[in-house]
């Protein structure tokens, strides 16, 4: 997968997308992170990426035309695909896990990175943007938003993580949260291990792991439960759970 990045502070990135499973992604060309500093794109001799808005009011607001030029350049550099153009904000769609799937099958993104009081509307409107929002809350700029897409679309780019099942069994992969996790030692602080987690049991272990992901689900998240998805085993366990059996 291609990501170019368009953004007034490229020094920035890498940053935590050189470490870790994004830097051997990265190595091993599953993910190619090109930066472009968005000042480049600009024609006059302060470089400027923004103005007052319309209207009056405080603040500036980004310019269209140097992110149109940018997104040519990027377009030219790269003619065989047409990328999909994503605008960071709050105002955008919200990132989900599933709305992740879907843009880790597309070969080319690019995603712009906004500041200020944010982005002139002909962005979206004139170059084809498709806003999207990491949560609802407001940053001052783009780019954690930008390096947040571009982690949990490229982490199920197949090979990026090494076993492909610890992707399949994240949290909201299944439509779940995942189940709780424990590693050595066996007693911490007067928290002790559940025992089947010990008794290698394969098949016991994996229907605890099953009933306590809906156990969790349900007492955290009870709107990602739905219950026509499960199959006939998890429609049993959540059972036993409401019912306190389990
Ligand atoms: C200070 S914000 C602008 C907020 C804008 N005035 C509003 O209320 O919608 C500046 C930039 O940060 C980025 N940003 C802020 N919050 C974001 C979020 N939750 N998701 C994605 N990008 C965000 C966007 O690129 C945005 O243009």
């Amino acid at each position: 997968m291609r990501v170019d990045v368009v953004t007034i502070f490229p020094d920035v990135f890498p940053g935590p997308l050189s470490v870790g499973v994004m830097g051997r992604a990265r190595d091993r060309g599953l993910l190619d992170l090109v930066v472009w500093d968005l000042r480049d794109f600009t024609e006059d001799r302060h470089r400027s990426v923004d103005d007052l808005p319309y209207g009056g009011g405080v603040g500036m607001v980004m310019k269209p035309e140097p992110f149109g030029r940018a997104l040519d350049a990027i377009r030219a550099a790269r003619p065989e695909t047409a990328p999909r153009v994503l605008l960071t904000s709050p105002q955008g769609e919200r990132l989900t896990q599933a709305r992740a799937r879907a843009l880790a099958e597309l070969p080319h993104l690019v995603v712009l990175c906004g500041r200020y009081e944010g982005v002139d509307e002909r962005v979206p409107l004139a170059l084809g943007a498709d806003e999207i929002s990491i949560g609802d809350y407001v940053l001052t700029g783009g780019e954690l938003a930008a390096m947040v897409l571009i982690e949990v679309v490229a982490r199920l780019v197949p090979g990026a993580v090494g076993q492909r099942a610890s992707v399949a069994d994240d949290s909201f992969s299944a439509g779940l949260l995942d189940f709780p996790q424990f590693t050595r030692p066996p007693e911490y602080r007067g928290h002790a291990v559940p025992e089947v987690l010990l008794s290698g049991h394969h098949e016991e272990i994996r229907r605890w792991r099953k009933r306590e992901a809906l156990r969790r689900t349900l007492g955290r998240r009870p709107d990602l439960i739905d219950e026509e998805a499960l199959d006939d085993e998890a429609r049993v366990l959540l059972a036993e759970v409401r019912s306190g059996a389990g």
